[in-house]
């Protein structure tokens, strides 16, 4: 089969490396794919928002499967668009991704299924807003509605950053017309666990539990990033926490989905915390999570292309998805300055040593005329390793990173154990 991966970066990586694996796969391509990518697979210079260019794509080269990985095509309807002529393709419709592209939707969602989340309410009128936020008082978390990179939530410590909040959404216009519609929610405590589940419009199943860790700095200090590592699974996710999850939250929102006519195929990712009262939704996505997927992957020990068949034809329960025991770990070793500004095109040493005990998944690479690699993006590569249990696996991502090199280096050093 020939496979078309779209995205470009550490998470679809890992998702090229796992299909790489596959006796049904002969052929990947990725795209626009990275500089790790394309020692695997051949990228292909179309963007991951270009829906158009990628039909066609897909079209004039024989594509026989398509793996949406990113969550912007997913919401203009990429798998609408290659569904329609006749391309095979994972990842929901335009219809279910919704689940990630609006949080109104996903809050009235779960509000209607009862599935356990946030007290919440929504406002298209700013007044109205600020006078709920001084109402309700501090802690209290102001949302943007639409997609913001992940950097549309506020957790405000005290009524005036809340009402700035507010402020810098409605009235700025911080994130665009994402900010047009704002959802402010009660401050919910507790570790927070993220459970990425197989879903094929009916059935689910869960993969190993994971947990991102968003701030740049040691200790969850800093500004928040698109994630500088992630360890699987989670030790305080465990079994009886995961049926109540199952029975509370997986099941009755894929089932919601399908009775809202939207039936959810693809990767569903919940962000959970596990609050005093009981695990609650904090967020959903609608895809694989960055950089959970690179150690989640990390543990499958069945062919991914016969999950992402089942997924698309329907058939998940009759699929028996088996994951290796013991855990992973994922270091991203990011340029110096992110989130904020950071050089590019520094030249990268020490890839080949540190993948003799690792995997390094690529995020920000580029590869220079003369073959050298070099740091093109903010978080530039993930260093993904597993072990028998959980400190193995993180003694060895740091160990195998410590290979490593380029100019201004950023990392956590707390990765499994900021807690
Ligand atoms: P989201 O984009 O909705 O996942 O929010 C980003 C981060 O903000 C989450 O990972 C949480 O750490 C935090 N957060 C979001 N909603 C809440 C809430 N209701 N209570 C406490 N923290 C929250
Ligand atoms: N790791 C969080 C996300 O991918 O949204």
């Amino acid at each position: 089969m020939h496979i078309l991966v779209v995205g470009g970066g550490g998470r679809e990586h890992a998702i090229v490396w796992a299909l790489s694996k596959s006796p049904k796969v002969d052929r990947i391509s990725c795209a626009p794919g990275n500089a790790g990518i394309a020692a695997l697979a051949d990228c292909v210079p179309v963007k991951a928002t270009d829906v158009t260019g990628m039909v066609a794509w897909a079209k004039a080269n024989t594509v026989d499967f398509v793996m949406v990985a990113p969550d912007d095509p997913l919401a203009m309807g990429m798998v609408d668009a290659l569904e329609a002529e006749g391309i095979p393709a994972f990842g929901p419709k335009a219809s279910a991704a919704v689940i990630e592209a609006s949080k109104a939707f996903s809050k009235d969602l779960m509000a209607k299924y009862h599935i356990p989340t946030a007290q919440y309410r929504t406002f298209t009128d700013m007044d109205v807003a600020l006078a709920y936020v001084e109402e309700q008082g501090a802690p209290i978390v102001v949302k943007a509605d639409g997609l913001a990179l992940g950097k549309g939530v506020i957790v405000a410590q005290t009524v005036e950053e809340a009402k700035e909040a507010v402020r810098s959404m409605m009235a700025d216009k911080k994130f665009g017309e994402a900010g047009a519609k704002v959802v402010i929610e009660e401050c919910m405590t507790g570790p927070e666990v993220t459970v990425l589940a197989f879903c094929d419009g009916k059935h689910l199943v869960p993969m190993p539990s994971s947990q991102d860790h968003k701030r740049a700095y040691d200790g969850n200090k800093g500004p928040n990033t698109g994630g500088m590592g992630s360890i699987a699974p989670v030790p305080c996710y465990t079994p009886d926490v995961a049926k109540v999850c199952m029975e509370t939250i997986f099941q009755p929102t894929v089932d919601a989905m399908a009775a809202e006519g939207c039936p959810f195929q693809g990767v569903l990712y919940f962000g959970l915390m596990l609050t005093p009262q009981g695990p609650k939704v904090v967020e959903y996505n609608s895809r694989f999570g960055d950089p959970e997927c690179q150690s989640v992957l990390s543990l499958l020990d069945t062919d991914l292309m016969d999950i992402l068949q089942a997924c698309h034809d329907g058939t998940l329960d009759q699929l028996d998805i088996r994951w290796k025991s013991g855990a992973a770990c994922c270091l991203v070793l990011a340029s110096g300055g992110y989130p904020g500004s950071y050089q590019k095109g520094r030249p990268i040493t020490g890839l080949e040593e540190a993948g003799k005990t690792a995997v390094v998944f690529h995020a920000g690479t580029a590869k220079n005329e003369d073959g050298t690699i070099v740091t093109s993006g903010g978080r530039v590569l993930g260093v993904t390793a597993v072990g028998d249990d959980l400190e193995r696996a993180i003694q060895a991502a740091y160990a195998a990173a410590g290979h490593i090199q380029f100019q201004d280096m950023q990392f956590r050093t707390d990765i499994g154990h900021a807690f």
